[in-house]
């Protein structure tokens, strides 16, 4: 496993790769990893002859100030794990490598309500930020493969509409949520949660599950306002609970209006912010 903290070694590394005819796979981060970043390494490293993954805490696509300061920082921890995990290369550069003064601009593509709705709604200036690093980080690496969870449902639909509008040949490759065994969504922001606060989290998914199981029963405004009140009583603060069109995220009458439906919630707990979501069809 090599490190790059440059990215013209980086490069050189990727084109070598390249040259030889093997296939990169590549999987951005945050850091902080857990079990659901390392099944995207796995999933890649299965997929790819090289793979890329990148350790940057984008400054760019935090709305929230203090949530930037207290994003958790692991990176000894995070290297161990991407080497039992067999990934080929870690870069970690610095905000001024990725960002340099003479960067070209990120692409000045339209992305109607993908990027305004549900997390766009309360996070302003975020998708922003994740399209400005993911399409630097794009082409510095310029991988086959990208791999993305999930678990953050709405930056996968908004990076594919990207990827769809650059006519991009990246592959974007979407992976299943990993779970604790009582179905809190993997995060880094979890390690953040008090005992009381980490008993309480996993009625989020339970919440998705229960309104899954209803579905085409009970009205889709039922359901929404059923799973806000729940997580309220059981003590969040929440954003939104919201049945959406899974490709355009807008909101959907019934369940038969459209082939694909996704429950999406966003609460917070005291101060840490979670999400999560269940592909209902
Ligand atoms: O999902 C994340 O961790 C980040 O939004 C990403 C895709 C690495 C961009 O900074």
């Amino acid at each position: 496993m090599r490190l790059f903290k440059h990215i013209t070694k980086l490069q050189a590394a990727i084109a070598e790769q390249r040259a030889a005819g093997n296939r990169t796979g590549f999987v951005p981060t945050m850091g902080a990893l857990h079990e659901g970043h390392i099944a995207l390494i796995e999933r890649a490293v299965a997929e790819n002859d090289y793979v890329v993954c990148s350790i940057f805490v984008n400054p760019t696509q935090f709305n929230d100030a203090t949530d930037l300061v207290k994003y958790p920082r692991t990176i000894n921890a995070d290297l161990a794990k991407l080497y039992a995990a067999n990934c080929s290369a870690i870069f970690i550069p610095t905000v001024a490598e990725i960002y340099p003064e003479n960067a070209s601009p990120t692409p000045d593509i339209d992305f109607g309500s993908l990027t305004e709705v549900l997390e766009g709604a309360y996070r302003s200036g975020h998708f922003d930020g994740v399209v400005q690093v993911v399409h630097r980080l794009l082409d510095i690496v310029r991988p086959d493969h990208l791999y993305m969870g999930q678990k953050d449902y709405q930056q996968q639909a908004i990076i594919r509409y990207m990827l769809e509008q650059l006519s991009s040949k990246i592959q974007l490759v979407t992976c299943e949520t990993v779970r604790e065994k009582d179905g809190l969504a993997m995060s880094s922001r979890n390690m953040r949660l008090t005992a009381a606060q980490r008993a309480i989290a996993p009625s989020i998914h339970a919440t998705l599950t229960k309104v899954a199981q209803q579905m085409g029963q009970d009205s889709i405004q039922d359901l929404e306002q059923w799973g806000k009140e729940q997580l309220t009583q059981k003590g969040f603060v929440v954003d939104y609970f919201s049945i959406v069109d899974g490709k355009t995220l807008l909101p959907i009458e019934t369940f038969d209006a459209t082939d694909s439906v996704v429950a999406a919630t966003a609460a917070y707990l005291g101060d840490i912010r979670l999400i999560d979501n269940l592909i209902l069809k």
